[in-house]
């Protein structure tokens, strides 16, 4: 998913991705608080990643290697971010003497995957969605117990009349009394009014971005969410709808903005919104911000999320003293902050080709662009190290996926930010990180990939209590099954 770096403010600096110099990187050295050095190999927490893909090397609890190109999900770190952000919440409430509670949310378009849905509930996230199938997973999660029903499920997304979603939504609600709608557009009213089913729903205001008054905010040109004069409609007709029930103001205005003070100063006028609408109607109660909370892609990543949770809660408090209404509970539905960071994808340097280059190719065993979409058609960036070798010389290069598509590069094609690996490039692997957001969602997964190359396997890695690690292994495809993905039948694929 799209990053929008919408920080107008903060001086231009480049994406720091990776080392950046030619001596060696010092034992014990720390990347990042996940990454760091020890004896020439990269520790992933303290997990040896060029062990895994080693041939013969044995990680305790792990009955073999295995085949690059890999990719690793980490649960912990989901685990770790859902109570980093609760813990800075609960701080900025005391801090603030803010009388209202947080709800932590996961987006789950971020990644949907079965491990990933499964750590958010477990740790006890309420959930996002955007689609129909969607509520299949959360219809699935509610018969293992994991949704639990004291768990929001806030419905995002387009579900107007006749849609599949929209009926999904209502068929939810019989198994799940803590459904909240938002009301992108005023027609999605109607098949919820139509259900009798007694709704809490929420009114996604139409802004996004640096809309610093109404005028601006109704000026936006952005397809979702509703104008202020559907907004005061929307709540009319939910006040006079039997089965309706005003509970939620939602007001989501970018994505990864890095400028605390500016994210709080988008969300302002939303908020002036909410103190009216709520003097109007008493039983909304929940301000919601939506996702866009930064999380680190790069090394030079910085972001105060504390200090973003106290301007937050201080402009509420302020906005509401001087509606004289009650201050909202606040939620943030976090997508990329939940899964950027547990995410890597490990790949093989195969070949090292000058060409009269100014930096050497060095070729990995897999593609870029495919793996992480948003660095081919949006040049973002993500952290890139290698996880062996590290006590040797460094060059300066450019990494060049298996496919034979000129866009299968990395650092991106735009960029400014100098990608460096170590000079002995024999059996040398290497990591990107950051990449456990949108990536594999948007690449898709399974299915058929550009060039035909297979999807690699997965190691999911989490901690029993005791802390060792815990593996399971997700066999990658075979060439038999992208074949008859692509319709050749079995006995041709041989
Ligand atoms: C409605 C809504 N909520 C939450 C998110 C998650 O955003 P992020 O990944 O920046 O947290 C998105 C992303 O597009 C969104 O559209």
């Amino acid at each position: 998913m799209p990053t929008t770096n919408t920080d107008t403010t903060a001086k231009e600096t480049r994406p720091v991705i990776g080392w950046e110099q030619e001596s060696p990187v010092p034992d014990g050295h720390r990347f990042n608080s996940t990454l760091h050095v020890n004896d020439g190999r990269l520790l992933f927490d303290d997990l040896d990643l060029s062990q895994i893909l080693a041939n013969g090397v044995q990680i305790p609890g792990l009955e073999r290697s295995l085949p690059s190109p890999l990719e690793i999900v980490y649960l912990p770190i989901i685990r770790r971010q859902i109570d980093k952000m609760n813990n800075i919440f609960a701080e900025a409430i005391v801090e603030v003497d803010y009388d209202g509670r947080f709800y932590y949310t996961y987006a789950s378009k971020a990644n949907a995957a079965e491990e990933v849905i499964r750590t958010t509930l477990g740790a006890g996230a309420h959930h996002e969605m955007s689609s129909t199938v969607d509520v299949n997973i959360a219809r699935i999660m509610i018969r293992r117990g994991l949704l639990t029903p004291d768990r929001l499920v806030v419905c995002n997304g387009f579900k107007t009349v006749g849609t599949d979603y929209a009926q999904n939504i209502i068929r939810l609600k019989q198994e799940h009394a803590n459904v909240l709608p938002v009301v992108e557009d005023l027609a999605e009213l109607t098949p919820l009014i139509a259900s009798g089913k007694p709704f809490d729903v929420g009114l996604r205001q139409k802004t996004y971005g640096p809309n610093l008054t109404e005028e601006q905010m109704e000026a936006t040109d952005s397809r979702f969410g509703l104008n202020l004069e559907n907004i005061w409609k929307a709540a009319d007709y939910i006040a006079a709808a039997p089965n309706l029930n005003l509970r939620l103001y939602h007001a989501m205005v970018g994505s990864q903005i890095l400028n605390k003070d500016a994210f709080v100063d988008y969300l302002t006028p939303g908020i002036e919104v909410y103190a009216r609408l709520r003097k109007r109607y008493p039983t909304l109660n929940i301000f919601d911000f939506g996702g866009g909370m930064p999380a680190p892609l790069t090394l030079n990543f910085q972001f105060d999320h504390h200090a973003f949770a106290v301007r937050l809660l201080q402009t509420l408090k302020e906005t509401c003293q001087r509606y004289s209404v009650p201050v909202p509970h606040v939620m943030g539905e976090f997508g990329r902050f939940t899964t950027a960071e547990h995410g890597a994808h490990l790949f093989k340097v195969i070949s090292v080709k000058e060409n009269n280059s100014r930096f050497p190719w060095y070729i990995i065993d897999g593609s870029i662009m495919s793996s992480f979409p948003d660095s081919w058609c949006l040049g973002e960036h993500f952290i890139c190290l290698p996880l062996n070798h590290l006590d040797q010389p460094f060059q300066q290069v450019r990494l060049g996926g298996i496919t034979c598509d000129s866009d299968d590069v990395y650092p991106p094609k735009k960029s400014n930010s100098p990608l460096f690996l170590p000079v002995e490039a024999k059996d040398l692997y290497l990591g990107f990180f950051g990449i456990g957001a949108y990536q594999e969602m948007l690449g898709g997964v399974k299915g058929s990939k550009h060039c035909v190359l297979p999807e690699a396997y997965e190691l999911l890695v989490d901690r029993a209590p005791s802390g060792e690690h815990q593996f399971q292994i997700l066999r990658g495809q075979t060439p038999a099954d992208v074949l008859r993905n692509l319709g050749y039948q079995p006995e041709e694929s041989t």
